[in-house]
């Protein structure tokens, strides 16, 4: 390795990450505002850097990380700004000894503020609501006038119960929910009782939550979790959210749900195909969507951006990133 390590940024980032970067190399960086770069474009760019730093939009797939690996320089370590990791084969950068990290814990808060703002939203159709008034169809107070589901005293369903979810109990709790959650790995009863959450499997918990909130990540074993079966196990008043990621519901089988009423409503941030929507939900009105903005508070981004940084850092003082998600490759 050079003095001045080459260091990639994918996407224009907060501005902090720089002068954290420009410490540690030279950068080139992405600075369109809201660019992505395509799969070529970053098959073009990215090989021949010793650092790459990317965003969930980036696949960082085999082939990107062959071509990585067999550059000069060689790239030792990808630092991606995001918790969820599904865009990089991790296996494969393990195989090829590039390090990978990820940024969990500073947006976990943030993105169930933003998990339970959908919920609410959903619930009491804000979204159509305002749309009603703004379109200048509010003509005064009425008793039917957008009547919507109670979120007090609900039961809320977590599918998934890690950091996100967790917090997510603690938002609801507020509302004096009854909180059920399912997940591969049980709360210690301690747990259970401090988050006031009851284990349940997921069918029991599908069929008796007015609520269901997604939180788990997106991996082999998630692809489709909420699917056509699930859906209709749900109370046909029930509302899904998902801020997790977007394959865990099959999106074509949620649009049918919906359609024929075997569920209420949905909030989603994110997408099975993202950017792209199933064009059906664009025009359903019981139907909330972001676009994938959970952890979109600028402390929150900031706190996400130094984190990926300070990875790097770390690997290049040659100290374990605090972050890295395949340590054994420190060890080759
Ligand atoms: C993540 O970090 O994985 C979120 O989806 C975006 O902040």
């Amino acid at each position: 390795m050079t003095d001045r390590p080459k260091i990639l940024v994918t996407q224009r980032v907060p501005d902090m990450a720089y002068p954290l970067l420009e410490a540690l190399g030279d950068v080139e960086a992405n600075m369109e505002e809201g660019g992505i770069w395509s799969y070529e474009e970053l098959l073009r760019r990215g090989p021949g850097h010793d650092y790459i730093y990317c965003l969930l939009t980036d696949t960082i797939d085999e082939r990107f990380l062959e071509a990585c690996a067999a550059a000069q320089p060689r790239t030792k370590m990808i630092a991606n700004m995001a918790v969820g990791f599904n865009n990089v084969d991790v296996a494969a950068s393990t195989r090829l000894g590039i390090a990978i990290s990820n940024t969990p814990g500073v947006l976990s808060d943030t993105t169930a503020d933003l998990a339970f703002a959908l919920l609410m939203a959903t619930a009491r159709r804000i979204p159509e609501a305002e749309r009603y008034l703004r379109a200048g169809k509010y003509t005064g107070w009425g008793p039917l006038l957008f009547c919507g589901a109670e979120v007090h005293h609900a039961t809320l369903g977590l599918v998934g119960a890690g950091r996100i979810g967790k917090i997510m109990a603690q938002r609801a709790s507020g509302f004096e929910m009854k909180i059920l959650y399912y997940d591969v790995y049980r709360m210690s009863p301690a747990e259970e009782a401090a988050y006031h959450a009851t284990y349940l499997p997921l069918d029991e918990l599908l069929q008796q939550a007015d609520f269901v909130s997604v939180h788990t990540p997106y991996m082999p074993a998630t692809h489709h979790l909420i699917s056509e079966r699930e859906l209709s196990l749900m109370k046909p008043s029930a509302i899904l959210i998902n801020t997790a990621r977007g394959p865990i519901i099959e999106e074509k089988a949620l649009v049918k749900a919906l359609q024929s009423g075997k569920i209420a409503g949905a909030g989603l941030d994110v997408f099975e195909n993202e950017p792209a929507v199933e064009p059906e939900l664009l025009s359903m009105e019981n139907v909330v969507l972001l676009p994938h903005i959970a952890s979109a508070s600028m402390k929150t981004r900031s706190l996400m951006a130094t984190m990926a940084s300070d990875n790097l850092v770390a690997f290049h003082k040659g100290q374990q990133p605090p972050n890295i998600l395949n340590p054994e490759v420190l060890a080759k």
